[in-house]
């Protein structure tokens, strides 16, 4: 089969945010690399882009992350300590995270919005499309969502974002796109977008979940995005550019995504992660699902 598009290989995952929600946890301590269950939630997005092919990931990162590049590199110290204890399985826990992908990292410097994160990703990618993941959102590895933006992408060519229905009084938390149908059911085209509007002026209740695979025109939109919402760089402005000139690297599409997915930006999600993932572990969840099981039937004969 002739492929009329490069293949996807880039994932770019902006980790530049100071991560003041989970204060004072991460004050010395990139939020990225707060544990769900056992594994620092990054963990966790480069595992989802490498399981849809992307093996080559370009982290922005800022001051302060050093333990992210750690935590992707070897440890010889620890690896050989455990190796002469004989411990096979921790070993190979340590070793999973340096052997997933082929790590870069870009720092952000001034970090000046989520637009400027993807462009400082622009000599690293190229003119390829590219994917991008942002580090708070967490996709059930059992929902499959980049796999699919991906081949939407190589099917209607484009930009392609990850769109999920939300009750209109959350949708100023989020960019929303206006849409229309196509002939795949859980795809839509994205006739216009806008960041985080309020539920009056919003003009679906599509709200764009942290994924995104990109044509590389957005690079030179994102040149010129003035400052937006919040005083930032919105890569939903730009984006909203594409879908206006189609002629310029559109047009951009969205897939609706219908599967479990999980804030861990927001200190409620995350404990609701945290309690879900543990629960349906196989060395973990039947202990802790039947102590779960009591605490709560405990809780529900206090009330
Ligand atoms: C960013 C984007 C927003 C998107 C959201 C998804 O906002 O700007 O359009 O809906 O991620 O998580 P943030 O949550 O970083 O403020």
């Amino acid at each position: 089969m002739t492929q009329s598009h490069p293949r996807i290989t880039k994932a770019v995952i902006p980790a530049a945010g100071l991560g003041t929600r989970f204060l004072p946890a991460t004050k010395a301590t990139p939020k990225e690399m707060l544990p769900v269950v056992d594994k620092p939630a990054i963990q966790y997005v480069v595992e989802e882009a490498v399981t849809a092919g992307l093996d080559d990931v370009l982290m922005v990162t800022g001051r302060n992350k050093r333990p992210l590049e750690d935590h992707f590199d070897r440890n010889y110290e620890l690896e050989s300590a455990l190796e002469k204890k004989g411990d096979g399985e921790r070993l190979a826990k340590v070793q999973e995270s340096s052997d997933l992908a082929t790590m870069h990292y870009v720092r952000q410097g001034d970090p000046r919005g989520l637009g400027h994160a993807v462009l400082c990703a622009a000599p690293h990618v190229g003119r390829e499309p590219f994917a991008v993941l942002l580090g708070d959102d967490l996709i059930d590895p059992r929902d499959p969502l980049l796999q699919r933006m991906i081949d939407v992408q190589e099917g209607y060519g484009g930009s392609v974002v990850a769109l999920m229905e939300v009750a209109p009084e959350q949708i100023h938390l989020y960019g929303c796109a206006a849409v229309e149908g196509t002939g795949d059911s859980d795809v839509v085209k994205v006739t216009g977008l806008v960041e985080k509007p309020e539920a009056a002026e919003a003009p679906s209740n599509y709200a764009i979940i942290g994924r995104y695979v990109l044509d590389p025109h957005i690079f030179d939109i994102l040149r010129t995005t003035e400052p937006g919402r919040g005083g930032e760089i919105q890569l939903t402005d730009a984006l909203q550019q594409l879908a206006e000139d189609e002629e310029v690297g559109g047009p951009v599409h969205g897939v609706v995504f219908k599967g479990r997915r999980y804030d861990t930006g927001d200190r409620g999600d995350y404990l609701r992660a945290i309690v879900r993932l543990a629960c349906e572990r196989e060395d973990l969840g039947p202990d802790f699902r039947a102590w779960l099981q009591r605490y709560v039937a405990e809780e529900m004969q206090r009330s």
